[in-house]
């Protein structure tokens, strides 16, 4: 049976003055997960959020599971400060890191469900050997390092190939896409093989400013366009 679809706000193109509230309110609209982009002016040109702001959001109440995209390098010295912040799950690049297999080991060490990210010109051949370790995989649509960029079609191959092998595997692994995703692409991109879609300004961008209820109509719209994928 196909994995439920998950909705995962990326928090980057929210108001970061009100950040609770913002999360909520997405929450609230029907969004399922909160997906946290952290950058480092290292690995991407941005510098982003760190375990501070993620251990805020548990305080505020924020009970949705917690995406914690690392677009850092190195990857495994913060995975300790990300799981005690309340992350639920750690994806990283594995350009990043040193050591993939191990770097999947700390995580779950660390009591968290760990993935992998693959950039547009990334090949999926990294998840070969470690296909029984991840829980996540990751496919980017845009180049890693900011909000609001343009869908690469690419993907599209990317995500049927990924489903391929998850499929084959047997195993339960969400596959997220991440880069682009609006109302009015996310049927195919479904269709292609994506059971979690993370989108930044295709939902923080809309709906009027101050209105509590300013997501709901955008998830609607979001649901809708799935539903309509058999
Ligand atoms: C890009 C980030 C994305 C970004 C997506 O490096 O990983 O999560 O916030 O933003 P949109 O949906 O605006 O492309
Ligand atoms: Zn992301």
């Amino acid at each position: 049976m196909a994995a439920e679809d998950l909705i995962a706000p990326s928090i980057l193109s929210a108001d970061f003055a009100k950040l609770g509230e913002e999360v909520d309110n997405v929450i609230a609209a029907g969004a399922d997960i909160v997906h946290f982009d952290v950058m480092d002016n290292h690995y991407v040109p941005n510098l982003t959020i760190g375990p501070l702001v993620c251990e805020a959001l548990r305080k505020h109440g924020v009970t949705a599971p917690i995406d914690v995209h690392l677009m850092v390098k190195p990857v495994d010295r913060i995975v300790p400060d990300f799981a005690k912040a309340g992350a639920t799950y750690i994806t990283f690049h594995p350009e990043a890191s040193e050591h993939i297999d191990r770097t999947l080991q700390v995580i779950h060490g660390e009591g968290c469900k760990a993935g992998l990210v693959f950039n547009p010109a990334t090949p999926l051949s990294y998840l070969e050997y470690v296909m029984d370790k991840v829980d996540m995989v990751l496919i980017m649509s845009v180049n890693p390092g900011f909000g609001g960029q343009s869908f690469i079609p690419s993907a599209l191959t990317k995500l049927r190939q990924a489903r391929e092998m998850i499929d084959a595997s047997g195993r339960e692994i969400r596959l997220e896409i991440d880069g682009g995703v609006k109302a009015d692409n996310i049927a195919e991109i479904k269709a292609a093989g994506a059971d979690t879609f993370v989108s930044g300004s295709g939902i923080f961008n809309k709906g009027q400013d101050g209105d509590p209820n300013r997501y709901d109509s955008i998830i609607r719209e979001m649901r809708e366009a799935l539903a309509s994928v058999g």
